[in-house]
């Protein structure tokens, strides 16, 4: 098929690339024209494991634009564009409206039958009120008789963008008729490799599942971190454990269980605040989501309480992991971002190592800590490490090699990556999620 991306970012690029790998001429489309040189150059626009190799191997079937009316010679357009928070925490569309402008023009210069799908994240009931108005009145189609549009959501991990892309759980249509969707869902069956189930429904019912899902997901994670804050205080408990045999259990399940610490990124805690924002705004209940985000919020302070009582006055504190989750560069609402500004305002001496996101830790936290060069020089010099990113290679911290010149150590171990035999005499591990024994004199 020929296929337009609209938005080549975090998204909008990976399944450019995997949808011409599949076979599919694809059109990148963006406003940023130096995204679309790159990916003429046959250059991946954005940071993501795979995509640099499916760009480089489709090239004959990948090219890229800034003219969005461009989009309207394809038999389908994709919408990628961003869906940033108001204040509410509400999702704006204003990028999708832009879009939808120009492309509409596009269209209105041709009849022959188009599906616009819209796959950013948006509040439910967006394409019903706003979007499909926005389309028609821009492209003066109807929506029906030679154009679909559809709403399809992406459900994938940034680190794992392709792999999600080839091998989803489920694939998710909502269509504004039966064509429109027969034709997103023969696209997509020709690109997944796992032959995962389609689930097909009306607009509105498609945007409420999306949110649905990552809200569900983390509450998930906020059940596990109030366990896990529960076994720091209870003499011999132990999350890991507990979640373990939780997970078990078929109507609980094991994924996403995991006590630790907050969850981050640009979707989780976007899409759990819509959530609330939106049962608020209906008169619903919104108190799951609220609690569930209200826990999250509250994982720094339990990580600085912690973290607090080994620090004393003048101890430099070295934060491991910057990305909100390992196999990425993005910082967003990470974990040990929020515990390295909450530090270095409450005085201390903060440093900072990320195998892949010191620089962009660097630039959030504006200057107000110091960056390292590598986890082993991060610990060497500092009296309290804390391990926050679950990076496998934080699992071999030199430990036994740390000499603080009588001076206290400790690690915090977040996730609990450290082998249970690494140790050193002059180093206490401190594991979370565990009972957390008081701290000793030096
Ligand atoms: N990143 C994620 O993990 C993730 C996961 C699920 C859903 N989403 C949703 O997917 C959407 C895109 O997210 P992303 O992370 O890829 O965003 P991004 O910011 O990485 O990329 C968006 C791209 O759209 C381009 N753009 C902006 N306005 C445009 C316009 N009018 N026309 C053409 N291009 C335009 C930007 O230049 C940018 O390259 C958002 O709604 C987001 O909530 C993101």
């Amino acid at each position: 098929m020929h296929v337009a991306v609209v938005g080549l970012g975090k998204l909008g690029a990976p399944l450019a690339a995997v949808l011409a790998s599949k076979g599919n001429h694809v059109l990148g489309i963006d406003i940023n024209p130096e995204a679309v040189r790159l990916l003429n150059e046959g250059r991946a626009p954005v940071e993501e494991p795979g995509l640099q190799d499916l760009v480089s191997s489709s090239r004959d079937r990948l090219s890229a634009t800034t003219d969005l009316a461009a989009a309207a010679d394809a038999d389908l357009s994709i919408l990628l564009v961003p869906t940033p928070s108001d204040e509410r925490g509400a999702f704006s569309n204003e990028y999708l409206l832009a879009a939808l402008e120009k492309l509409g023009q596009g269209l209105s210069a041709r009849d022959d039958y188009h599906v616009v799908v819209v796959a950013s994240t948006v509040m439910p009931g967006s394409c019903d009120a706003e979007i499909r108005p926005a389309l028609e009145s821009a492209s003066d189609r109807r929506v029906g008789d030679t154009l679909g549009l559809c709403y399809s959501p992406e459900f994938i991990a940034l680190g794992s963008v392709i792999r999600d892309m080839l091998e989803p759980d489920m694939v998710l249509i909502g269509e504004s008729d039966t064509r429109a969707g027969d034709v997103l869902e023969r696209l997509y069956a020709g690109v997944c490799e796992n032959d995962p189930p389609f689930r097909r429904m009306s607009l509105v019912n498609a945007e409420l599942t999306k949110i649905a899902v990552n809200t569900y997901v983390t509450m998930k994670i906020s059940y596990a971190n109030a366990l896990a804050d529960m076994c720091e205080r209870l003499q011999g408990a132990d999350v890991e454990v507990v979640t373990d045999a939780l997970g078990l259990d078929t109507r609980i399940g094991s994924k996403y269980l995991r006590g630790g610490l907050a969850y981050g990124g640009p979707c989780f805690p976007r899409d759990n605040k819509a959530f609330g924002v939106l049962a608020r705004d209906l008169g619903a209940e919104p108190l799951l989501a609220e609690a569930t985000d209200a826990v999250n919020v509250s994982q720094t302070d339990r990580l600085a309480r912690v973290v607090q009582s080994r620090l004393e006055p003048g101890s430099a504190v070295g934060i491991l992991g910057l990305a909100y989750k390992p196999d990425t560069a993005v910082v967003e609402e990470s974990a040990g971002v929020a515990l390295a500004a909450q530090l270095a305002n409450a005085g201390y001496d903060v440093r900072v190592y990320d195998p892949a996101a010191t620089e962009a830790g660097l630039r959030a936290l504006g200057g107000a800590v110091r960056g390292c060069a590598s986890a082993a020089e991060l610990l060497q010099q500092s009296d309290v490490t804390v391990i926050t990113t679950p990076w496998p290679e934080f699992a071999d911290l030199p430990i036994d090699a740390v000499e603080r010149g009588g001076r206290r150590a400790v690690v915090i171990d977040c996730w609990r990556l450290l082998p249970e035999d690494r140790s050193n005499g002059t180093v206490e591990i401190v594991r979370l999620g565990r009972t957390i024994e008081e701290a000793s004199p030096v």
